[in-house]
């Protein structure tokens, strides 16, 4: 399965949410990859906290390079084996492999998604799609050439016997729904542009569906004023009301505020939860969407 983790906006949560889930994934036993298509910010290097990749990949080595041409493969590191985190290496036995492809450091956005950078694409995500159960690329924010490659390389012959996923991650307030849902039916969104290169558009609405992130809760954020919780408890009926009429039911699922990931971008590990530095229901959260993720019944059509 290939998953394509994407949003309008920057700043989303798509990467922090993305690389916990890939590592639950792991932890059930699956074999994962997590490829950094974010070409112009690759920070999965740093979430995973592996020192040496921390802003990417030195000498031309990452996936940018590889698209490219200039390197003849990407770059790629055992999580578990390459992780600055000591909690992070020590795990069970029946743990599936995690391995990350990482981005260029100092590397740019992609400028041409023309049919030799198509091609490599094809073959990486083949070659992936084949060594993992789970594959997650993370996208660079909004509307961009990474986002016109995969959908070219995902309409290709080779891909389309694949099981290919689209996430669309947006945070809990009025400008990430109107946001989210522009994405991917607005002009130049992932509908028109995926049709414009030759995708059947009820398959991939089909397989889209929403995280929403870091979502507060209006009962427990404020000093406790009463007037405050009526206004809050106001706004988030108010954003449900635009969710269901924008996004609709095709949400895989949300997570919580995490104090934790407010200060500090990172996996949460069970032990962070033991400690009492994080709270379950974040662990919870990336848990459930880990679950969902490779659900069937969570991507039948609605
Ligand atoms: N559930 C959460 N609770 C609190 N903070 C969160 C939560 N999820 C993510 N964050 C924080 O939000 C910030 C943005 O997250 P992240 O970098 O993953 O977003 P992004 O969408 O990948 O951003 P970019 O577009 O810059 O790549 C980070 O500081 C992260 O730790
Ligand atoms: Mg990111």
């Amino acid at each position: 399965m290939i998953v394509f983790a994407t949003s309008d906006k920057g700043g989303t949560g798509r990467t922090v949410t993305s690389c916990n889930i890939a590592y639950r994934l792991s932890l059930k036993g699956l074999r994962v990859a997590y490829l950094d298509f974010d070409f112009g910010s690759p920070t999965a290097g740093a979430i995973l906290e592996i020192g040496e990749v921390e802003r990417g990949i030195a000498n031309n080595q990452g996936l940018h390079s590889y698209l490219l041409g200039e390197a003849t493969s990407a770059a790629r590191l055992d999580v578990r084996a390459a992780t600055d985190r000591p909690e992070m290496r020590k795990s069970r036995a029946q743990v599936g492999d995690f391995v990350l492809f990482p981005g260029d450091r100092g590397g740019a956005e992609l400028k041409v998604a023309d049919a030799d950078v198509v091609n490599r694409c094809v073959q990486l995500l083949l070659e992936v799609e084949h060594k993992f159960d789970v594959c997650i690329v993370d996208l660079s924010a909004g509307r961009s050439m990474a986002m016109e490659l995969v959908l070219r390389a995902t309409a290709q012959p080779q891909l389309l016997a694949c099981t290919v996923r689209w996430l669309v991650f947006y945070r809990w307030t009025r400008q990430h729904i109107l946001a989210a849902h522009g994405l991917v039916h607005g002009q130049y969104g992932w509908l028109t542009s995926g049709m414009e290169v030759g995708h059947d558009e009820d398959r991939l609405l089909d397989n889209i569906r929403y995280v929403r992130t870091s979502v507060p809760d209006p009962t427990s954020s404020n000093g406790g004023s009463g007037a405050q919780t009526v206004w809050l408890l106001e706004q988030e009926r108010q954003l449900k009301r635009l969710s269901s009429t924008k996004i609709g039911a095709e949400v895989l699922g949300e997570t919580p505020v995490e104090p934790m990931l407010q200060w500090r971008e990172q996996v949460v590990l069970d032990i962070d939860v033991r400690n009492e530095v994080a709270s379950d229901s974040i662990v919870e959260a990336f848990a459930r969407l880990a679950n969902q993720l490779i659900d069937r019944r969570a991507w039948a059509r609605i």
